[in-house]
């Protein structure tokens, strides 16, 4: 086993990690939810806008995140005491790992949701659908049944707590190179067949063609969530896959592999999807239920659609699944760090937990339909507070700390540290991170925080 000198586990190569934490990145927040976000918000001018939010706050924050992990070889609470004697920092670490946990609850129901229709894709039921609101009505039914949601909610958190149980290495290591590959391969699969349809230039147009009068603050807000979300930033997620590097790991050329691997993987998603639905003339502004409702219609008429179906669904459950593992992971090397539990004891015991939080959400399509707060059920509401609260709270908070209670300029000594080549070509774009961190993240952070409880 690869170890520092504290005996904790490291990844066994450099490309380990990129694959372990693009893992963690791409997700159902790339194939699930970017399409049907961009969709919903105008197309390519959500793009844009989405691209700034990537550039000028997601990178940053993921250096600084990935960056604070290495430094202290610990998870986030071991990291923010390792760095600062301050209860509050300690609290901000303790947040991303209970925002980790809450995530983890409602994802692994969406992520069920991909495992069974794989079943459904096999089974070649989208060829029994006559009409579109076939699908949606199928979607309903499926969803409406407490067995089925609960039973796969159950075998996905199975799969995902026996690979983070194995280890950092043998388990979510070596499943990120087996499942990475394979999710590129599946995606310019699926890519290729929704481009080359008839009518499908119609999508592209859309996805590519901006129309500036949809753009509105909150259009900011939602771009700056999906940042956040579909990095895995503002929780720790990043910090912990960072506290198994070794120094001679560089921080800086890593965080900018995972962030074009992330982005590029969310439009390949985004065209794949787009051309399909719009060669068979479908609504692109369907929202959620753009995959599950508005998709297998798609499979239903295309040439080779069952092929397809299930190659579209076996990739939709990697990525949830190689994002899950991060997941489970921040809560498992809390535990096994601060707790001193073994990784098997705190994998399937947290797992277990985080099922058991997922059950109300499961539970939101059918027997806990009516039960709300705030008008929204358990499903919205913990999708709420994690993705429009805790994750931005958590990145505002995580580069305050780096840039103003840690220090800069201690954090570029860090930075520098497997890095010295890239800092001689590359000093102004260190400059640039510098700001980035200290002042531009944590200000358009704060203002769009404001703007999502109402103030501004
Ligand atoms: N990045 C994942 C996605 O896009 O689906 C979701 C996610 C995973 C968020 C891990 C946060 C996290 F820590």
């Amino acid at each position: 086993m690869i170890s520092n000198q504290s005996g904790r586990e490291q990844w066994g190569s450099k490309v380990g990690f990129i694959l372990a934490a693009a893992g963690s990145a791409v997700g159902l927040g790339n194939i699930w939810a970017f399409p049907y976000v961009v969709g919903s918000n105008g197309g390519a001018a959500f793009i844009f806008i989405y691209l700034l939010c990537v550039g000028i706050i997601g990178l940053p924050v993921l250096l600084a995140e990935v960056l604070l992990g290495r430094t202290t070889q610990r998870n986030p609470v071991g990291t923010f005491k390792t760095l600062s004697n301050s209860k509050f920092w300690h609290a901000v670490g303790a947040m991303g790992i209970a925002a980790g946990f809450i995530i983890l609850s409602f994802y692994a129901v969406v992520a069920g949701w991909s495992l069974g229709y794989i079943f459904e894709a096999v089974r070649g039921v989208f060829f029994d659908f006559s009409a579109p609101t076939d699908a949606e009505a199928h979607f309903n039914s499926l969803v409406g049944n407490p067995v089925w949601i609960i039973g796969m909610l159950v075998l996905f958190m199975f799969v995902t707590m026996v690979i983070v149980l194995s280890g950092v290495r043998k388990g979510i290591e070596k499943g990120s190179k087996i499942l990475m590959p394979l999710l590129f391969i599946l995606l310019l699969g699926v890519m290729f067949r929704g481009i080359t349809m008839e009518g499908s230039s119609a999508g592209l147009y859309f996805l590519f063609n901006p129309d500036w009068s949809k753009i509105s603050a909150g259009t900011v807000l939602v771009a700056l969530g999906q940042a956040f979300f579909t990095l895995s930033l503002g929780m720790g997620a990043m910090m912990t896959y960072g506290s198994y590097m070794s120094k001679k790991d560089n921080v800086v050329s890593s965080s900018v592999q995972i962030v074009g691997l992330d982005t590029s993987i969310a439009l390949i998603a985004g065209v794949a999807i787009f051309s399909a639905v719009f060669a068979i003339g479908l609504d692109p502004a369907e929202g959620p239920g753009l995959i599950f409702h508005t998709l297998p219609n798609v499979f239903t008429q295309m040439a080779g659609g069952y092929v397809f179906s299930i190659l579209f669904f076996v990739l939709l459950f990697v990525a949830a699944l190689t994002s899950a593992m991060s997941l489970l992971e921040v809560v498992t090397a809390y535990f096994v760090d601060e707790k001193k539990w073994n990784r098997k004891k705190a994998a399937l015991v947290l797992g277990s937990f985080a099922l058991l939080l997922g059950l109300p959400s499961a539970l939101s399509y059918n027997l806990m339909s009516d039960f709300t707060i705030f008008g929204l059920n358990f499903f919205d509401l913990t999708f709420y507070i994690t993705f429009n609260i805790m994750l931005p709270l958590g990145g505002f908070l995580i580069s305050l700390f780096l840039a103003w209670v840690w220090g800069v300029d201690k954090a570029v000594v860090e930075l520098k540290k497997g890095a010295e080549s890239l800092f001689e070509k590359a000093g102004w774009q260190i400059s640039i991170w510098k700001v980035c961190v200290k002042y531009i993240a944590p200000i358009m952070i704060f203002l769009v925080l404001l703007s999502s409880i109402g103030i501004i």
